[in-house]
């Protein structure tokens, strides 16, 4: 059924697991994730960002996520990603979405606690649970673009501060991760003591890691094999992610991998094909890539198999 992310927080902290939280714009890209999630047993968030509903038009992103339920016995939470105001928040709500973000990081703390707040009372009186997020994430995003200078990571007592006066299910934190594929110049790097700090400041208390793709260099590899030019891409490594999700982290967002796994596929194919311009005989393959990458991700790295 469609839940909301409260039970799979629960389970995940003390099980000390996180829930792969996966991007979703459209058909084959939803059936790839929900049959990996399937085959595992494992709980999953789908998520929608503001492209995403742009691109699909909401209601075809919506009646897909209801086709996956009533295809697969799984939990599935349907999360909207980085709402950047209380309008497209309730919006979701009002859908049909089980979970919303409200991101007010750009904001000042101030307003990032007035706003949150508002979004966590019209959220809870409907039974939907919010996350919040609180510093600075460096990385592409849609619409905004944070240069690395101007990211900042998450103050551990402003986190608890935020948490206890907004009442937020979740809370995002920024320790070092980014959106896209270009997350480190040099060697890897997230700030594990701080993840510490704010984890025992807040014990028992769900956080959730954003910019989580680990730039997985098999994609990338075949991508460039094949015609593309994403030179120097690299991510978070997955022992990183393994190692957070003992720390209180219970959500772990990725789309770049995905984006990554269904490109190289389409890229291969077509090339390895040149006369073939059936439409599923690629997009066939970008599914099983995203499948494959999702199995990979809920099995080995975030350990969240037989959780349902
Ligand atoms: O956090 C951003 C996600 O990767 C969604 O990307 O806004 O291009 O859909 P998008
Ligand atoms: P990646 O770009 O690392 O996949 O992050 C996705 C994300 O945080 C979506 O909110
Ligand atoms: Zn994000
Ligand atoms: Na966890």
């Amino acid at each position: 059924p469609l839940v909301n992310t409260r039970e799979m927080f629960k389970k995940a902290y003390e099980g000390k697991y996180a829930i792969g939280a996966f991007n979703v714009n459209n058909m084959e890209i939803i059936q790839g994730i929900v049959d990996a999630a399937a085959e595992e047993k494992s709980g999953l968030i789908l998520q929608v960002s503001a492209g995403a509903r742009k691109y699909a038009n909401p209601i075809y992103l919506r009646k897909l996520v209801e086709a996956a339920i009533e295809d697969k016995d799984i939990d599935i939470a349907l999360h909207l990603d980085h709402g950047e105001s209380f309008e497209i928040c309730k919006q979701c709500i009002d859908d049909g979405f089980t979970s919303v973000m409200f991101d007010g990081s750009a904001l000042s703390f101030e307003e990032n606690i007035r706003i949150t707040k508002q979004v966590v009372e019209y959220a809870h009186a409907r039974n939907v649970t919010v996350e919040a997020e609180l510093g600075k994430l460096a990385g592409v995003e849609d619409d905004v673009n944070v240069k690395a200078e101007d990211a900042t990571y998450t103050d551990p007592a402003q986190a608890v501060e935020f948490v206890e006066r907004t009442g937020v299910d979740s809370l995002a934190i920024a320790i070092g991760t980014s959106h896209g594929a270009y997350k480190f110049k040099g060697e890897p790097q997230l700030d594990f003591e701080r993840l510490e700090k704010i984890s025992s400041l807040l014990p028992g208390y769900p956080l959730v890691l954003h910019g989580a793709s680990s730039v997985m260099q098999e994609y990338v590899q075949m991508c460039n094999e094949y015609g593309g030019s994403i030179p120097g891409a690299k991510g978070v490594p997955e022992e990183m992610l393994a190692r957070a999700a003992k720390l209180g982290v219970c959500k772990i967002n990725v789309d770049t991998d995905l984006r990554l796994a269904m490109t190289a596929a389409v890229r291969k194919f077509l090339i390895e094909n040149p006369s073939v311009f059936d439409p599923r005989k690629y997009l066939g393959p970008a599914r099983d890539a995203i499948k494959e990458v999702v199995q990979h991700k809920i099995k080995d790295v975030f350990g969240s198999s037989d959780s349902i």
